[in-house]
């Protein structure tokens, strides 16, 4: 099978990596992608947001299977403009992608599905937010309605901050908000495979969010992620399967507009039970990086069976019995203000490391050199016997790399190895 994947982030080298270990697969491409992944993939210069650009390589290279990794081409109708070219594609369409896209209408969607999620209201001028807030109580969660790269969202006890968020994002052209009854809880990243009509869950992960340790400072696109989740409840998965993702995926197809590719379930399980926090309509990052190293069944046939309407006829998947945690080492000032440019060095000196691998986010080769070129830098992966090995192993790695200015979380999957050797609940 050879198989394109648009995007060039350090989920994309993991789907990239992942796909490469597949005995089925005879080529692999990727569009623009980056310096990790060309030393897998053979790399093509186009913009990932033409559709009509990523149809035309998909043609030129005559390959069997398009892989949409990111949410940005999704929503521009990347994988309509393949589908319609006759190529199979693993990703929604534009229309399947909204339910990213805009969070009052999966806001909509999970209404009429009945799935179960945080009570808001949707927006569109600061009286609105005001009269929302004070219904709701603190703290106050406000989102923006768009796609933000994770940081359209602000959690806080401060009606001020909550309300100057609001008006910030009020003021773009269409703007509007989506205020909502605070979730608590902790927070579980659940992939569920969909061709439109049948679903196939994957495992479940934890994200860190915040930049800092302890959950402080404010929200990133993720700073690091961990898989299984020992102490979740055994029947989680069954039933987000059963209350959220099959409602869903029926409702999107009801509508007729059906959900192909991943529904990624941003989930809160709150004393009063499971709470959808947010849908996606592609694979998670970093989530993505500490799942696929699990999966024992070869990749490549589970995204083509999605892409082409056969999860039903596919076998049960199969995981291995490790666990894997994934610390982004991030440029200096992200989330604020990002400097780039900075040599990478180091890396490979931490893949030296057994049960190490360094997967590349926001890198580029500047004469030769490999530097620093985005918010998150590289996702370090550890995979081990358990929780404790996986997270000893991946900060082993990365220790070993050497990134000016750089930061990353100490705190990812401590607790969560910790209750699991004390056999205890999450503290
Ligand atoms: P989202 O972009 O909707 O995933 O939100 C980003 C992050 O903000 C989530 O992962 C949560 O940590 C937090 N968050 C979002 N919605 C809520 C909520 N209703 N209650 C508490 N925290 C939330
Ligand atoms: N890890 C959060 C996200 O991919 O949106």
């Amino acid at each position: 099978m050879e198989i394109l994947v648009v995007g060039g982030g350090a989920r994309e080298h993991a789907l990239v990596r992942a796909l490469s270990l597949d005995p089925a697969v005879t080529a692999l491409h990727a569009a623009p992608g980056n310096p990790g992944i060309g030393e897998l993939a053979e790399l093509h210069a186009i913009d990932p947001l033409d559709g009509a650009a990523v149809a035309a390589l998909a043609g030129e290279l005559n390959v069997d299977l398009v892989v949409v990794g990111p949410e940005a081409p999704l929503v521009a109708g990347v994988a309509d403009a393949v589908r319609a070219a006759g190529v199979p594609v693993f990703g929604p369409s534009a229309a399947g992608a909204r339910l990213e896209g805009s969070k009052a209408f999966a806001k909509e969607v999970m209404a009429a599905a009945g799935v179960p999620t945080a009570a808001a209201r949707v927006a569109t001028t600061v009286e609105q937010v005001a009269a929302a807030l004070d219904a709701f109580g603190a703290p106050h969660v406000v989102k923006e309605d768009g796609l933000a790269a994770g940081k359209g969202v602000v959690v806080t006890s401060d009606r001020e901050t909550a309300l100057a968020h609001a008006a910030a994002c009020l003021a773009k052209p269409g703007g509007q908000v989506v205020v909502e009854e605070y979730l608590d809880g902790p927070e579980v990243s659940l992939f569920v495979l969909s061709d439109g009509s049948d679903v196939v869950p994957l495992q479940p992960a934890q994200d860190f969010k915040r930049v800092d340790d302890d959950d402080a400072g404010p929200n990133t696109g993720g700073m690091g992620a961990y898989s299984p989740l020992p102490w979740a409840p055994p029947g989680l998965v069954d039933e987000v399967v059963a209350t959220v993702a099959a409602p869903t995926i029926a409702e999107m197809a009801r509508r007729g507009t059906p959900f192909a590719g991943v529904l990624y379930c941003g989930l809160a399980l709150t004393s009063r039970g499971v709470r959808v926090v947010e849908f996606n309509a592609r694979f998670g990052d970093p989530e993505t990086q500490v799942v696929l190293p699990r999966l024992a069944t070869p990749l490549a046939g589970v995204l083509m069976a999605a892409a082409t309407g056969g999860l039903a006829q596919l076998a049960p998947l199969q995981w291995r019995d490790e666990a894997a945690v994934t610390v982004v080492v991030a440029a200096h000032g992200y989330p604020v203000s990002v400097r780039s440019d900075d040599p990478i060095t180091g890396i490979a000196d931490a893949v030296q490391v057994p049960d190490v691998h360094v997967l590349h986010a926001g890198t580029a080769l500047r004469d030769g050199v490999l530097v620093s070129a985005g918010g998150r830098v590289l996702s370090v992966v550890g995979t081990g016997a358990d929780l404790t090995a996986a997270r000893a192993t991946a900060y082993a790695g990365v220790e070993r790399i050497m990134l000016p200015g750089s930061h990353h979380r100490t705190d990812i999957a401590r607790r969560a190895a910790a209750a699991e050797a004390a056999g205890a609940p999450l503290s």
